[in-house]
Parts: C-alpha cells; structure tokens; sequence
C-alpha cells in the first residue's frame, strides 16, 4: 500500500494503533498537561502525565489533532515517558523519537511536537508542585 511504501512499520503501527489516547483531570494536582503547536503545519498536539510522590511518571495520555507521524510520535512518547522521573523524561529528545519510528525528514517537525509536549507537561505540573526542583531551567 501507498503507506507503507513512504512508513516504517512502526509509524503505521502507532498510527494504527495509538497507545494511551484520552486526557486526565486537570484539578489533580499529581496532573501536569502541555499543549503545544506546530508553526510548521497548524496540528496540535496535548500530552497529560499522572506524576507520584516521588517525581516518577507513572502514566501519560495524548490527543493529538495532527498528521499520522505525530499521532505515531505522541503514542510512542507516552510509552517512552512511562516509568521515567521527570529529569529523565525532560531529556527526550525529537530526535530519538524520530530514529525510532525512522520518520523521513519532513516529517522530523511531526516528532518535535511530541518533545516539546513532554516539556510542556512537565512544566505544567511543576508549576502545580513548586516544592520539586526546576528540571526545565526555565523562568520560575
Ligand atoms: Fe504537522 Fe506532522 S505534518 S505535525
Ligand atoms: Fe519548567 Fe521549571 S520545570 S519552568
């Protein structure tokens, strides 16, 4: 199919088959959500984490209005940040994301999306939780 001549396997698996879709409450304060955009293309992307006591991330969700690249590249994050604290998942890059999923080179916007998710996420959920650390080293 036209697909799978331009996708790897497992951009079409996601695609197919999102892992993790639908969104949290947003009044708990455990909850941190990021909305981000691209300039590129207009697809929006919204990425919820569920983050314990200990700033381990225990679960996250995504709804992504975008292309099938970056529904591919929100599904496979959610799973990537899973488990990790928040440091280690502030650490995601686009670019891991994109070699994972083997996205063409147009298509390395798609996978920004999903990094600057998580760090909008995270930041999210910092500003609910001043008592941890900055992780981003953005403006307090
Ligand atoms: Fe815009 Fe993929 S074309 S996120
Ligand atoms: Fe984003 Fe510090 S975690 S401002």
């Amino acid at each position: 199919t036209l697909i799978k001549r331009f996708y790897d396997e497992k951009v079409i698996d996601h695609f197919e088959n999102p892992r993790n879709v639908g969104s949290m409450d947003k009044k708990k304060k455990s909850v941190g959500s990021g909305i981000v955009g691209s300039l590129a293309c207009g697809d929006v992307m919204r990425l919820d984490i569920d983050v314990d006591d200990e700033g381990v991330i225990k679960k996250a969700l995504f709804k992504t209005f975008g292309c099938g690249s970056a529904i591919a590249s929100s599904s496979l994050v959610t799973e990537m940040v899973k488990g990790k604290s928040i440091n280690e998942a502030m650490e995601i890059t686009n670019s891991e994301i994109a070699v994972e999923l083997s996205l063409p080179p147009v298509k390395m916007h798609c996978s920004m999306l999903a990094q600057d998710a998580v760090r909008s996420a995270i930041c999210n959920w910092k500003e609910k939780n001043p008592d941890h650390f900055c992780v981003c080293g953005g403006d307090e």
